[in-house]
């Protein structure tokens, strides 16, 4: 637990699934450019975000968010399909007011357009783990490089472009921002049992039959578990009790889960700092992940 903990705090560090702006902006500084460009990218950044976010809580179910009622909950489903898709669009008109060269402004829409392409790739492959009962490690992480990798690289990204770095040089560096992206994510899975996310209980994750961090360590090492967990995920949300979650969480402690899931955490934070190393950005990943 006490690993755990330090573990969560690095998850914490990285601002949880808030703030992509901030990363931007900080990129933006780290990169010495002109604030108003990047602020624009920044703000879009954000918006993509949280259109995921809206989504995201209308496709789980999930009641809470950050301690708020998710938009479904509060105004409806249509209107947070609305909402979702609204802030879909709205960064493109802000993209568009963006006072630079043409060449910039030409990479700056297709890296925005095709990292949400890729978002969205990666939140249907996931799902689609789920429908199957696949507990694949790879297939895992490719849905995560999709569904949270991509945000976090888009937020680098465009600083990047702006920076007239040249463009696959710029990708690879903005990868790396996708490998914190999957660290954090594999930090939220064991966040979702081990600590409360803001939504007034835990595991979550296991009540809406969901692939996890956690769940596929669990069965690598405890493959005779398989049909009992499978039985678990697929039981409909209310029917899965507080009791059942506190087993599953003794089980993945006492199968070392959770302890594999930090190992395989931080070799994507490995990555993610390799991968910037020598780079103006380098900072700015060990104060993310530090
Ligand atoms: C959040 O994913 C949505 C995206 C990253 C697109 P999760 O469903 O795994 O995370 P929470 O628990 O809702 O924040
Ligand atoms: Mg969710």
């Amino acid at each position: 637990p006490s690993l755990i903990s330090d573990m969560a705090k690095d998850h914490l560090k990285t601002g949880g699934k808030r703030f992509r702006a901030l990363i931007a902006l900080q990129a933006g500084s780290a990169l010495e450019l002109e604030a108003r460009s990047v602020t624009y990218w920044a703000a879009a950044v954000e918006l993509l975000h949280n259109a995921t976010l809206v989504h995201d809580d209308l496709q789980d179910g999930d009641e809470l968010r950050r301690g708020e009622p998710t938009v479904w909950r509060k105004y409806g489903k249509g209107q947070a399909i609305n909402v979702g898709d609204l802030m879909l669009m709205v960064p493109y008109q802000i993209l568009s007011c963006l006072d630079v060269e043409g060449e910039h402004l030409r990479q700056l829409f297709g890296r925005f357009s095709y990292r949400t392409i890729e978002t969205v790739r990666g939140q249907s492959l996931e799902m689609t783990l789920r429908e199957n009962l696949n507990f694949d490690r790879e297939t895992y992480i490719q849905a995560l490089r999709g569904k949270t990798g991509q945000l976090l690289a888009l937020a680098v990204e465009g600083p990047l472009v702006l920076s007239d770095m040249e463009p696959q040089q710029a990708g690879k560096i903005a990868s790396s921002f996708e490998c914190l992206g999957i660290a954090f994510q594999i930090f939220d899975d064991i966040k979702d049992v081990y600590f409360d996310k803001g939504r007034g209980q835990i595991g979550n994750d296991l009540r809406e039959g969901k692939i996890s961090a956690l769940t596929i360590a669990h069965l690598e090492a405890c493959p005779k578990d398989r049909p009992a967990l499978t039985r678990l995920l697929k039981k409909p949300f209310n029917d899965v009790s507080k009791d059942e979650v506190l087993f599953w969480k003794k089980r993945f402690t006492s199968s070392g889960a959770s302890q594999a899931c930090e190992t395989w955490a931080h070799s994507f934070v490995e990555k993610a700092s390799l991968g910037v190393h020598g780079c103006p950005l380098a900072p700015l990943m060990e104060q993310t992940i530090l």
